[in-house]
This record gives C-alpha cells, sequence and structure tokens, in this order.
C-alpha cells in the first residue's frame, strides 16, 4: 500500500484529494507538504487532522532536502505533486513566483525523488511520482476542433501554463533520462468545496452574496470544461492505482460551458435560494435578491484577459479505456453542491478572504 506525500495538499485540489484518499485507502498514510501560500490554507485540513495516519508538514517543495528526508524519514514512496501558483491572472501581472514555484520546485521535487529512491547502484526502490497538471499546457481551442487529447501539441499561452508546460517535459525527461516511475494527469477546470475565491466560481458566488459587481472578461464566450473536484480526485486515484509509468492522461468533465452561461446559472440559482430563504437574506443584506432585486444586473463586462484562451476541451477516452475512469458527478449537482458549501462555510471563505487577498481583489477586480 502506499504512503503518499502531497505538495499542495492544503490548498483547493489538495485537501479535496487527502479527504478523498484516506477515505478510500485505511492502510495508507498521507504527509502533506505546502508553503501554506495565500491559496494554502491549513485549517481545511482539520476536519481530517485527528486520523493518526495524516501529517502536516509546513515547507517548501524547492526545499530540496526537507523533501529528501521526508522521503526517507517518514519511508514515502509516493509523490502526489499538486504544489504550485494556480491563477492565471496572477501569472500575467507577475510570472515569477510561477517560474520559481512550478519549474524550479517541479526540479527540486524531483531531485529529492531521485536522491531518496534511486539506489547507489542505480536500481530503485518501489516508487511513484504523480504530477498533477492541466489542460492549459495544450493552448486554446477553435470552437469546432476537437478536443484536447494526450496527442495534443503543446502550445500554452500563459505564464501560467507555459510553467505548467514546463514542468510536464521535466517530469517526462527524468523518466526517460533516469527511469523515475512517473505519471501525469492533465485536468480540466475543477469546481467544488474549498476552491480559494479568485477563480471563476467561487469568486461570482461571494460577489452575489455581497451585491458586488461580477466581471464577465471580454464577451463572456470563452467555454471551459467542468468537472466537480472529487471526479478529479478519481481520476489522480486511477492513474496511481492503474496507471503507467511514462503515460499521460487527460481528465475532464465532458462539461463545456460559456463562462456567461455559468454565471447566469450561478445568479439563477442563488436568486431563488436567497429570495426564499428568510435567514439567508437577513445574513447577506447587501445581494439584491435579499431587496428584491434580480441578480443579474450585478453582471459588468471587463476588459478581457490578455491572451485568454477561447476555449478548453478535454477527450478523456485514454483514461476511460486504460484506467476505467469515468466521471460521476452531473453538473447541476454538482454546481448546487458547491453553492451549498459556500452558503454553508462562511468561516471558512471569510478567513480566506482576510488581508491581503481582499486587498489584492479590490484592485484587481472593481478598477477595471
Ligand atoms: P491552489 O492554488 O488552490 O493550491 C496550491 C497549493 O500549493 C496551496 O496550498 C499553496 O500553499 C501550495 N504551494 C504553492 N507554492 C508552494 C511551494 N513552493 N511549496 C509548497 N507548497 C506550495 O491550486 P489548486 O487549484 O488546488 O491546483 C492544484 C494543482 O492542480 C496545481 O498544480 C494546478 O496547476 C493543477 N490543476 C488545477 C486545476 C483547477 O481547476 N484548479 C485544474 C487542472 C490542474
Ligand atoms: O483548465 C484548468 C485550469 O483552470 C487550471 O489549470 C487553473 O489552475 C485554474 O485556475 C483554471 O484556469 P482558468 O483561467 O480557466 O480559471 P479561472 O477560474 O481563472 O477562469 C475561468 C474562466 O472565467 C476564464 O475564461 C476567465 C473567466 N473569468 C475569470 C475570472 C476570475 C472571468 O470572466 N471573470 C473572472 O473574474
Amino acid at each position: 500500500m502506499p504512503d503518499l506525500l502531497v505538495t499542495g495538499g492544503a490548498g483547493f485540489i489538495g485537501i479535496n484529494l487527502v479527504r478523498w484518499w484516506l477515505d478510500r485507502h485505511q492502510d495508507d498514510r498521507v504527509v502533506v507538504l505546502d508553503s501554506l501560500t495565500y491559496a494554502g490554507n491549513r485549517h481545511s485540513l482539520d476536519a481530517v487532522m485527528d486520523d493518526g495516519r495524516l501529517e502536516f508538514v509546513h515547507g517548501d517543495i524547492r526545499n530540496t532536502s526537507l523533501v529528501e528526508e521526508l522521503l526517507r524519514d517518514r519511508d514515502l514512496d509516493t509523490i502526489v505533486h499538486l504544489a504550485a501558483e494556480s491563477h492565471v491572472d496572477r501569472s500575467i501581472e507577475g510570472p515569477d513566483e510561477f517560474i520559481d514555484t512550478n519549474v524550479v520546485g517541479t526540479h527540486s521535487l524531483l531531485k529529492a525523488a531521485r536522491a531518496a529512491w534511486q539506489d547507489q547502484d542505480g536500481s530503485w526502490r518501489r516508487h511513484r511520482f504523480h504530477h498533477v497538471s492541466t489542460d492549459e499546457v495544450y493552448g486554446s481551442l477553435g470552437s469546432d476542433d476537437p478536443a484536447f487529447h494526450e496527442g495534443t501539441r503543446y502550445a500554452p499561452n500563459s505564464p501560467y501554463s507555459a510553467s505548467k508546460a514546463a514542468s510536464d517535459h521535466l517530469v517526462r525527461a527524468y523518466h526517460h533520462t533516469f527511469g523515475l516511475e512517473v505519471t501525469t494527469t492533465n485536468c480540466s477546470n475543477n469546481y467544488g468545496p474549498y476552491q480559494f475565491p479568485e477563480k471563476l466560481i467561487p469568486l461570482m458566488i461571494l460577489n452575489i452574496l455581497h451585491g458586488k459587481p461580477l466581471p464577465v472578461y471580454g464577451d463572456g464566450m470563452n467555454i471551459r470544461d467542468w468537472l466537480f473536484v472529487d471526479d478529479h480526485c478519481l481520476g489522480i486515484e486511477l492513474a496511481l492505482l492503474k496507471g503507467i509509468p511514462g503515460e499521460t492522461y487527460c481528465i475532464g468533465g465532458n462539461n463545456e460551458r460559456t463562462n456567461i452561461d455559468i454565471v447566469r446559472m450561478l445568479c439563477s440559482m442563488l436568486q431563488d435560494r436567497v429570495v426564499g430563504d428568510e435567514t439567508l437574506r437577513a445574513r447577506f443584506p447587501e445581494c439584491p435578491a435579499s431587496r428584491g432585486e434580480s441578480i443579474e444586473g450585478l453582471i459588468t463586462f471587463v476588459t478581457d484577459r490578455p491572451g485568454h484562451d477561447l476555449r478548453y476541451a478535454i477527450d478523456a477516452g485514454k483514461a476511460s479505456n486504460d484506467l476505467g475512469y469515468e466521471p460521476s458527478e452531473n453538473f447541476e449537482s454538482g454546481f448546487r453542491k458547491t453553492v451549498d458549501w459556500y452558503l454553508s462555510n462562511e468561516p471558512w471563505w471569510s478567513k480566506v478572504m482576510d488581508g491581503s487577498y481582499r486587498d489584492w481583489l479590490e484592485t484587481n477586480y472593481e478598477s477595471r
């Protein structure tokens, strides 16, 4: 049974993955390594922290000797690498951290894995390095193009996606040159509990509740392929258990939506919820629905994201055939679960929105 080092385990997908894994693998241990950037929240792991099988280590993936020591001391045979700078808009404002964390950080992790798992004589102990990557490495699709698949040519367009593409190449090279047993998943847009409210869906939910403008970039016709986060966790689990070293697997939701459709769905769902619930009206007096007004009036078309990719879509055929991957959440129920989670977890989001993040949000969104 594997014992996992999960990097970035205090971020959105990391938290969901840790919970997913511990629920399903009773004999496994998980060590989370996270440097707790603005996007990491140690308390999100509180509900599982009592579990004696989980350990949290506050540290940086760029600290090669720390990672090597963790792998050796805790006798860990598997790395699930999620730690990254993950927000495209931030990568446009300041690419440096994306190169440091996503490229240099991934390389540091690969070096540590090799140092801990390869013996002097060149033989390897049992191990797996799983790299969690994105569909954005493939660039942008036209409206009628076939979906991305494992053979699609890399064509990253933002500093974020370029840094992820570089990390994918490093992972591949460590397999090809040194024999490190790697698998990579390239996944589409995730949504669900614990997502930091800078990303489209949670940002819109919280702005709706607070009666703030809903900034839709460009004409709102960009398309993303949305996947409930648990289905991404399933894809990662299957790649770890059944994936072939050296292979990559595209994971997606088969659920393409324009941004404006997403925003309108959220407006409509929350309109009904707030109008029909006195407690919500009292909690969120600034929400237009609390005053009997339409939430859709908050939609504001703003300057487009520079280099904004038009469309992402994933063909998950290989994962389905080779791993038995099939997403199980349908979009309407996943969407509803997500809205419910944000309504029920105000202490979480009010905490993560404190301080520097709130300032960043206000200068970057309200002034456009
Ligand atoms: P996130 O921004 O919510 O979390 C990233 C986590 O990494 C945070 O906890 C942060 O503290 C940690 N971290 C950052 N730099 C670190 C460092 N140097 N050392 C240790 N920890 C560090 O990101 P997410 O949305 O959970 O994404 C996780 C991974 O999945 C990323 O690699 C991302 O590229 C990939 N991915 C995300 C999506 C998506 O839709 N969110 C889709 C496909 C792939
Ligand atoms: O495709 C996978 C990727 O999905 C991941 O690799 C990234 O880590 C993740 O952040 C996400 O990238 P996107 O850029 O697609 O996600 P974001 O939520 O930032 O934006 C989704 C779409 O919504 C995109 O077309 C831009 C648009 N958008 C976003 C924000 C934050 C808006 O119109 N307004 C906004 O305020």
